[in-house]
């Protein structure tokens, strides 16, 4: 797919269709919608049919709400696609991400090929630069399809080209705007892929081999643990979960380095990378267990985070550590009364092989911290818990430091993802007690979100640490207006825009 800006006239750009927005006012006297910049300049070369076509309700403005206007000759372009951005005075920039994504899927599915972005927004509220920055993200992220797998590919349907509209003045700032959008799709996209895939492709082996030839590709540094490297290094958690799988484990670490001068360790940020979770011997209900192939969904944000922070080059040195392996029940399993021992010495009595993700994720956080990195960020798709408590919406924020939670929720603000804080309070700690081990894997069937986290706490030491439990929002199990079903991608952005605020 092309992108590029232009600074072509509405009048005279060619193409299927021209994307404008129109926002609801709300106003108790107010009617009608409030146009955007573009979607006025239409508007007036078309004598007011835009206003028209609102005025008897036919089109409120909503989130999302689409109409198609032909303008018969009046314009080189075939189509105009008027879409919502909801209530005028909300109109921000995840307003516009999901506007641009909606009305780019429509335009992909209909058979449109070139598309203009027009939805610039002016307002004393956003940003110019970030609202060109969310057209682009939302554009890439809406035209997304994982097609690989079906004889018929995308029966044709893709786009090949999206021209953000410019005007002179503005051209610098919306091409390193629209780069930046590029780089964060992509990198969403890139980690989109890798949860779609089937977990019989994406082995450990081929997640370590797909992150390298990305960290080629984008000038990191990469390296991979194999089995006997993790026994040397007393991985026990990792060994333990991967034991019943014919597929080994692997730990990939990828270092950027942003600030080469500087002394400190910078960012760690760690993934939990189950390539497939049965459950193991305490077995999963069959029942949508196929989406557990997106059990790596922790290791592909963190992975994609790298691929975005390779191309974009904040000045902070950054290192993403995954560990990877498949949970499988079979003979030669771990079992409930297993007792591991992690890295940093500790011992876990097992309770539930299907609690499998923190006993990787001890392993990574432990090498984290005696590797000295601060902060530590961890991505998994950990627990069922906070699926419930909030469900696909946001993602539970876990952190030890307070400066930390702030710094992740303004990244998530700007990304268009939400974050929500949860609690880390020493109570929950009374539920990991075990009588026979250091730990209890498992805490029961209360705050079950909380009691993972206590655990992941226990290899922290004294670092600065924020878990982010993203099972329910790193997989959508239906399509959405603005999203296919699969991988969402979630924390790609995130933690980019984290690593730019951390290196400041
Ligand atoms: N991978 C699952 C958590 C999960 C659930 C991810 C739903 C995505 C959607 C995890 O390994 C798991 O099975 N957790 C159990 C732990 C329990 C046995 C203590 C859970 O939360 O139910
Ligand atoms: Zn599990
Ligand atoms: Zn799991």
């Amino acid at each position: 797919m092309e992108i590029r800006v232009t600074t072509q006239t509405v009048q005279e750009i060619k193409c299927d269709a021209l994307i404008v927005g129109a926002a609801r006012k709300t106003g108790p006297s107010e009617k009608g919608v409030a146009l955007s910049t573009t979607a006025t300049v239409i508007d007036t070369l078309l004598e007011g049919l835009l206003h028209e076509r609102s005025q008897d309700g036919e089109f409120q403005g909503n989130l999302g709400e689409l109409i198609t206007i032909h303008p018969t000759g009046r314009l080189a372009a075939k189509r105009v696609i008027v879409v919502g951005l909801g209530r005028q005075e909300k109109v921000d920039t995840q307003a516009i991400r999901r506007a641009s994504a909606i009305a780019t899927r429509h335009l992909q599915n209909t058979g449109a090929k070139q598309v203009v972005l027009a939805l610039r927004w002016e307002s004393t509220q956003i940003d110019d630069a970030r609202v060109a920055q969310a057209q682009v993200e939302g554009a890439l992220l809406g035209a997304y399809q994982f097609s690989i797998y079906q004889s018929t590919g995308n029966n044709g349907k893709s786009i090949s080209q999206v021209l953000l509209l410019a005007d002179d003045e503005h051209k610098n700032a919306y091409e390193q705007a629209m780069r930046k959008g590029q780089i964060l799709a992509e990198a969403t996209n890139f980690a989109r892929n890798l949860i779609n895939e089937p977990p019989s492709v994406l082995s450990p082996t081929e997640l370590a081999h797909r992150a390298t030839t990305m960290a080629k590709q984008y000038g990191l540094e990469s390296e991979v643990f194999d089995e006997a490297k993790i026994k040397k290094l007393g991985m026990g958690g990792l060994l333990g979960v991967a034991q019943g799988s014919a597929q080994p484990p692997r730990f990939i670490v990828l270092r950027y380095r942003g600030a080469p001068q500087s002394s400190d360790k910078g960012l760690a940020l760690v993934g939990k990378g189950i390539t497939f979770d049965t459950g193991g011997i305490s077995l999963k209900p069959a029942d949508r267990m196929d989406e557990m192939k997106g059990d790596m969904g922790g290791a592909a944000a963190v992975l994609g985070a790298m691929q975005a922070i390779g191309a974009l080059k904040p000045r902070i040195n950054v290192t993403a550590l995954v560990p990877t392996c498949e949970n499988m029940p079979s003979g030669t399993a771990y079992r409930p009364g297993d007792i591991l021992r992690i890295l940093n010495g500790k011992t876990i009595e097992i309770v539930n092989t299907d609690a499998e993700g923190r006993l990787i994720l001890a392993d990574a956080l432990s090498y984290a911290t005696q590797e000295g990195f601060s902060p530590i960020i961890d991505l998994a798709t950990l627990t069922g818990g906070i699926v419930v408590a909030l469900g696909h919406t946001m993602t539970g924020l876990f952190c030890n430091d307070e400066l930390l939670t702030d710094d992740i929720l303004t990244a998530g603000r700007a990304a268009g993802e939400k974050f929500w804080p949860m609690p880390l309070d020493d109570e929950y700690g009374e539920q990991i007690k075990s009588d026979i081990a250091d730990i209890k894997q498992t805490g029961g069937r209360l705050a079950s979100s909380v009691t993972a986290a206590k655990i992941l706490e226990q290899f922290v030491g004294t670092a600065k640490w924020a878990h982010l439990d993203i099972a329910g929002t790193s997989y959508v199990d239906s399509k959405k207006p603005y999203q296919e079903k699969g991988g969402t991608g979630v924390g790609v952005r995130t933690l980019t825009e984290l690593a730019f605020s951390l290196a400041r």
